[in-house]
């Protein structure tokens, strides 16, 4: 239940992420609402204006909080190592700073003129607060999607992206083998992401085997484990490149060199890397 409720928030049913594809409703409703704030200061006789504000406002702020609850499940598929999760987190506490705003900005308004006058000067003053921190946060965000790929090509895949990096060294390998995960903690179509001495690699479990190959495309260095598993091929979440993960070669452009792949094992329940 909890997983299709995430699914449907990452908006795999729609095949679209979510998050980005509503937050224009709360973005465009704050603005029309400032600009019915202006309006009411140069048509002062016009007495819909002030409400029509207040109402815009509130809606805005609907629309706001259904927008928030994609946006913070796309910000715990985040690695918590991720080096752009800092800045997400920064564009996410934004704009709950800026529904602050506008929930004490609305409640200021609750208690309209009988007679037609502009917006007071106060919730103006916070509306134009509001907008800003929206404006700033939104160009984290689009940041975070255009020059990081953040929640690209994530709504294609089924099981959970890879909340952290695990890292190893060849200087702690006893028997040749360095241990990675129990057998049983992964699900089949989930990644682990390793780092062994400096690379970086995917190690995905299919049809009950392990697999690992470099977790950077060799397209734009796009991250495979947090790609797709179509049969025995991974799909990069940026530019749909596949892989197979058997022998690394590919199987779909853009990219046209192989990946490497690494010898991993099961031992007693194991999941262990050949050093
Ligand atoms: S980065 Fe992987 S296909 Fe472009």
């Amino acid at each position: 239940m909890l997983k299709a409720i995430k699914e449907f928030l990452q908006g795999k049913p729609f095949g679209h992420p979510l998050h980005p594809s509503l937050v224009h409703f709360p973005i465009g409703l704050f603005v029309l609402s400032l600009l019915f704030d202006l309006a009411s200061y140069f048509f002062r006789e016009t007495e819909w204006l002030a409400p029509a504000a207040r109402s815009t406002l509130g809606l805005g702020l609907l629309m706001a909080f259904l927008t928030a609850v994609p946006g913070l499940v796309d910000w715990l598929d985040i690695r918590s190592d991720h080096p752009s999760k800092g800045r997400a987190t920064t564009h996410m506490l934004l704009n709950l700073g800026a529904i602050g705003l506008y929930v004490i900005n609305l409640l200021l308004r609750a208690d309209p003129s009988p007679q037609p006058a502009p917006t007071p000067l106060i919730p103006l003053l916070l509306s134009f607060a509001g907008i800003s921190l929206i404006a700033y946060s939104g160009y984290l965000g689009g940041t975070l999607v255009y020059d990081d790929g953040i929640g690209v090509g994530r709504h294609r895949r089924h099981t959970p992206t890879p909340g952290k990096t695990i890292r190893v060294s060849t200087s702690n390998a006893r028997d040749g083998l360095i241990p990675l995960a129990r057998l049983e903690d992964l699900q089949d179509g989930e990644t682990l992401r390793v780092e062994c001495d400096g690379y970086v690699m995917a190690v995905v479990k299919l049809e009950g085997e392990i697999f690992a190959f470099q977790d950077f495309c060799t397209h734009r260095y796009g991250p495979l484990s947090e790609g797709s598993f179509h049969d025995h091929q991974v799909e990069c979440p940026w530019h749909r490149s596949r892989f197979d993960v058997r022998t690394g070669k590919v199987t779909q452009g853009p990219a046209k060199i192989d990946l490497k792949t690494f010898e991993v094992t099961v031992v007693d329940g194991e999941i262990a890397l050949r050093a």
